[in-house]
């Protein structure tokens, strides 16, 4: 009946502590693993970032940002009170563009550049973009690279692999420093790129700049990944490399890729289903349960199986639209949508009327106009038990995510040393990292940002894990214009480096 198949659907996307405590473990061993090998799915990538900054930072620098929902040119001035200006202008990258050749896309980045110089008039501000050496006809740029690339130097690392639906020719193995140069030096642009940053570094380095401290930068949106502090002896497979010396340096993850054995995920029909159909099976196994990029795809699965249930439909009397049949059809901020006019948050907000029968209802109704609109259903198709069946999947698959990325921060946290795995028994933090201190995690991306209670969710996750004592002292703030902010900070580093060797 019915109310079995949607109990038995429910059941499959539930997530209990006993899971995530399994998922924590199972990532405990593979960032090991990433740390003394290379080669491995979690690639935990060295920056050579080292040390992060305090607020005190100044300097004018350029950004260029790809691999989130728009591609960004940035202006940023570090004003060193731990604040900071910014001037941007975003970009759409086609899909073309995304599946062509790799020196398409990069003579389209060196154009957005070149369009941002010569359009935008420069901020209120005094300095202006500054050469990267005194008298260098060349304006410094940061690239924000958000996909797994293993860094050589803090200006130079070749494409592992594409992620987040990007597939351009002829760039896996290549050093993306030097594609883009040469697409600038193609075009005579006079900009040199002198650092290479991941999006969870800018995020972590952003932070750290606003608020003063942070060990972990994570991003949960089209994709998911987070880089954190680490000590550098702990990076065993660095072996021989001067920058092992000693110290600290930032690692990036790439926990996207974590278990991709799926040994540990809990994987049903639908995430398999997703998988196989992507652009690459049995990649990105963490991420595909998470982020935005994914979840929309999950539940136009779910729908579609409960239109198609048997011996009777159990939604929208077993019609469906064109753009509920199309693979990708359904974006995720249609999920956010459904849960924002169930909790009346965002354009959502007025107040219901009546008895809890009329406000239930009102908000079924509101519902209903989103499927009909952003799933381009006939209204007559759509029951007001078919909304509260479809709101039910969207906070199933909401919940699951932000549960599971409780898994990704907690497992930082114990493996810093800032955390145990907590069994509810006494908690004591004796010995901790950090014992008593405040524990900064810098967050950016839309799913954070935008999905209702996505934040509140990952907490409740992270009490689970790591007990309500660490959980209450982890500050986790919005990275916002992390990229930006964060690439400028490395630019201002390797200009520091480069002043220093000459
Ligand atoms: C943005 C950052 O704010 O967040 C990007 O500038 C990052 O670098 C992005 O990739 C992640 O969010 P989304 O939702 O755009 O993928
Ligand atoms: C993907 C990329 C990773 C990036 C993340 C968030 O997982 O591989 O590099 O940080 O998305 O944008």
């Amino acid at each position: 009946a019915k109310e079995d198949i949607l109990e038995s659907l429910y059941d499959q996307f539930t997530v209990d502590d006993q899971c995530l405590f399994k998922i924590t473990q199972t990532f405990l061993s593979e960032i090991s693993d990433g740390l003394s090998s290379y080669g491995r799915p979690m690639a935990m990538i060295p920056t050579f970032v080292k040390g992060v900054p305090d607020g005190s930072e100044t300097g004018t620098f350029l950004a260029l940002d790809l691999g989130g929902t728009n591609l960004r040119v940035c202006e940023v001035t570090l004003l060193g009170d731990k604040t900071f200006s910014l001037r941007q202008q975003k970009y759409k990258v086609s899909e073309a563009l995304k599946t062509g050749e790799v020196t398409t896309l990069f003579d389209y980045l060196a154009d957005s550049v070149d369009a941002f110089l010569t359009d935008t008039p420069s901020g209120g501000h005094d300095s202006h973009v500054s050469h990267a050496e005194e008298d260098s006809p060349y304006v410094p740029l940061a690239l924000t690279f958000s996909f797994p690339v293993e860094q050589s130097a803090l200006d130079s690392g070749v494409l592992l692999t594409w992620t987040k639906g990007f597939s351009a020719k002829n760039a896996i193995g290549k050093d993306v420093v030097k594609l883009l140069q040469d697409a600038f030096d193609r075009k005579h642009i006079h900009v040199k790129c002198v650092a290479l940053v991941n999006d969870t570094v800018g995020a972590l380095l952003s932070r750290a700049y606003t608020s003063g401290g942070c060990i972990l930068g994570a991003i949960f949106g089209t994709g998911t990944n987070g880089a954190y502090v680490e000590e550098v002896s702990k990076i065993t497979k660095l072996g021989q490399n001067p920058v092992a010396a000693g110290g600290e340096m930032i690692v990036n993850t790439e926990w996207g890729a974590f278990n991709n054995s799926r040994s540990a995920l809990p994987t049903t029909p639908y995430d398999n289903k997703l998988d196989r159909e992507s652009i690459n099976p049995r990649f990105q196994a963490f991420e595909k349960f998470i982020s935005g990029m994914y979840l929309g795809e999950i539940a136009r699965n779910v729908i579609l199986s409960l239109i198609d249930a048997a011996p009777k439909p159990v939604l929208f009397g077993g019609r469906s639209s064109a753009l509920l049949n199309k693979q990708w059809g359904l974006d995720s901020a249609v999920l956010s949508e459904i849960e924002e006019a169930w909790e009346g948050l965002g354009r959502f907000s007025a107040p219901e009327q009546g008895s809890p029968e009329a406000q239930k209802e009102e908000k079924l109704r509101r519902i209903q106009g989103v499927l009909a609109q952003r799933l381009e259903l006939s209204p007559p198709d759509i029951s007001l038990e078919d909304a509260d069946i479809v709101r039910k999947v969207c906070n199933v698959l909401g919940t699951r995510a932000a549960r599971m990325s409780g898994t990704a921060v907690a497992a930082i946290l114990v493996h810093t040393g800032r955390a145990r795995l907590w069994d509810h028994g006494e908690q004591s933090s004796a010995g901790l990292k950090d014992e008593g201190k405040r524990i900064g995690v810098g967050v950016d991306g839309s799913l954070v940002e935008f999905y209702p209670n996505f934040q509140t969710k990952l907490r409740a996750s992270l009490r689970a894990l790591v007990g309500p004592e660490v959980e209450s002292r982890v500050d986790i703030g919005m990275a916002k214009d992390g990229s930006g902010v964060g690439a400028a900070l490395c630019a201002l580093v390797a200009q520091r480096q480069n002043q220093a060797n000459h």
